[in-house]
């Protein structure tokens, strides 16, 4: 957080240093051959949010074993983007990896080409800051020499109606009176004009799904009038992000006052949540791989 406010070129340079301790001592040898290129070694680095909700991660573990089999020979690695899960989860004795660190180790391993896939639902701060590190690894000296960066869930508006045609795929079936009330997460960044788009594509097909964000807007305030105005006494609750975690777990389906469900309970709607994140949804987990597909391509160019 304290790096926030520093421009971008201090943060790329932070990374740098931050990372060059790690790469120097397996760079070392390559540096005695000058002149001799070595051989290209390619990897994947997926790059998850992260959760701290033991029973989310086999949304994440889905995801790797759809990249596992989709490019077999591939080595593909894992980091998680948000240092406060990172430092919650190295309290807990089970530390993950910074995107930054997990390069680091991969150009220490040897690695020349790796292509990053965000399994971000939005290209928000999480998928700009991922952006930046590759193009600072393949800026450094001896580091990478190309990084690729596969685009997040809901990116082009073709990639929002894929989205859309895949969640339409797996939602519970609702009756008359009943709704579907997806959880995105929200953000002040930008991006998140996304969930509007991805909501328009639902609606196209089904006028009973809603989207509301836990962070931003739609805020859950303004999807409840709606919800009442068309008569709904039920929604089936859908966490509209990777993993079903804190978020899906506490202000979606918890039993404190202002959880959704409570919320909900509150103006006169029963709610059933469905605790699976969207990782777990192979056809939705399909597209994130389909980015990645294209992030691998973009290392031949
Ligand atoms: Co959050």
């Amino acid at each position: 957080m304290r790096l926030l406010p520093f421009p971008l070129a201090f943060r790329l340079l932070l990374l740098a240093a931050l990372a060059l301790p790690l790469a120097l001592p397996l760079a070392m040898p390559d540096m005695a051959q000058a002149g001799h290129k070595a051989p290209d070694k390619r990897g994947i680095l997926l790059v998850a949010f992260g959760t701290s909700v033991p029973e989310a991660v086999q949304a994440i573990d889905a995801i790797r074993q759809q990249a596992e089999a989709a490019f077999p020979g591939l080595p593909v690695r894992l980091a998680y983007s948000s240092r406060i899960i990172r430092d919650k989860l190295a309290g807990e004795g089970a530390a993950k990896k910074s995107p930054a660190q997990a390069l680091a180790d991969m150009a220490a391993e040897g690695f020349t080409e790796v292509a990053v896939q965000s399994l971000h639902s939005i290209p928000g701060r999480e998928y700009s800051d991922i952006k930046a590190t590759a193009e600072a690894f393949q800026a450094m000296p001896k580091g990478l020499r190309k990084v690729s960066v596969g685009r997040p869930l809901l990116y082009s508006h073709a990639d929002i109606a894929k989205a859309a045609e895949a969640v339409l795929g797996f939602l519970p079936g609702h009756k008359k009176g009943e709704a579907v009330l997806l959880m995105g997460h929200g953000t002040d960044h930008p991006a998140n004009a996304a969930y509007a788009a991805l909501q328009l594509a639902l609606w196209k097909r089904d006028q009973n799904i809603f989207i509301a964000t836990v962070e931003d807007t739609p805020g859950l305030g303004e999807v409840i009038p709606e919800l009442k105005r068309q008569g709904i006494r039920k929604v089936f609750l859908v966490p509209m992000m990777s993993v079903a975690g804190d978020h899906a777990h506490n202000d979606m389906a918890g039993k404190e006052d202002d959880s959704w469900a409570s919320r909900l309970t509150a103006a006169g709607i029963r709610s059933e949540p469905v605790l699976v994140g969207l990782g777990s949804r192979p056809a939705v987990a399909a597209l994130w791989i389909d980015h990645l597909r294209d992030a691998v391509k973009e290392l031949d160019r």
